[in-house]
């Protein structure tokens, strides 16, 4: 603890997470959707997040895009941003666990350090790691956001996958294949893992 919060004390809350999962009539998690830009992280997490709401289950997505436009406005893409980007969303993500929900993120999220650091802030059955796996050249190829044409050209400094590194996850709980599965497929995948591991009825 930093010398400014040496006196701040963690106060439990009244309401028990427990007692929220079981309002809920589920348990909450982190579906944590990690890929190169463009390999669908977020098209995947908002497919899932749909079919999980019209189940009449609690979810929410955290999307790269919006999450920088607001609480993380002034982190740029070195090294040392991406990594107060991913401590940050792992922190708010593990409220969202507290709060009885299904987070879904969907961030790069390239270093397997701060992946690890995210899985560590839960417990061990709330942290599902996601890869969304597409191939480079597909990424590029789809290019929906014209920044690896960008990246190429050196317009963008520090482009993932380009000029700067993505560490592939060694064992995630699911790896689905964007470039060749269907949104429909991957969706499906994510939800019978989630039934299987008694996350949601
Ligand atoms: S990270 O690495 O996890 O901190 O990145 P993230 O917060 O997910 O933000 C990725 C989105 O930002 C856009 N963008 C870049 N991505 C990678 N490298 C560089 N230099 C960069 N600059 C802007 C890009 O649209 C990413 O969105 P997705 O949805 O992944 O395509």
């Amino acid at each position: 603890m930093s010398k400014a919060n040496a006196h701040v004390v963690w106060h439990p809350t009244t309401v028990t997470k427990a007692d929220r999962q079981r309002q809920n009539g589920h348990k909450s998690c982190i579906l944590w959707f990690t890929g190169l830009s463009g390999a669908g992280k977020s098209t995947l997490a908002n497919a899932v997040d749909q079919q999980l709401h019209e189940r009449g289950l609690k979810s929410y997505v955290l999307d790269g895009d919006n999450i920088r436009h607001g609480l993380n406005r002034g982190l740029g893409f070195s090294t040392a941003d991406r990594k107060e980007n991913i401590r940050r969303i792992a922190e708010v993500a593990k409220l969202f666990v507290d709060a009885g929900v299904i987070v879904l993120t969907a961030f790069i999220s390239p270093f397997r350090e701060d992946r690890e650091l995210a899985r560590g802030l839960v417990e061990p059955d709330e942290f599902v790691e996601i890869y969304v796996k597409c191939p480079l050249e597909e990424c590029e190829r789809r290019d929906p956001k014209g920044l690896y044409r960008k990246a190429r050209s050196g317009e963008i400094a520090e482009f993932t996958g380009i000029t700067s590194p993505y560490e592939e996850p060694l064992s995630p709980e699911l790896i689905v294949e964007s470039g060749t599965q269907s949104v429909e497929e991957s969706v499906q995948i994510v939800l019978r893992y989630l039934e299987e591991r008694g996350i949601i009825p």
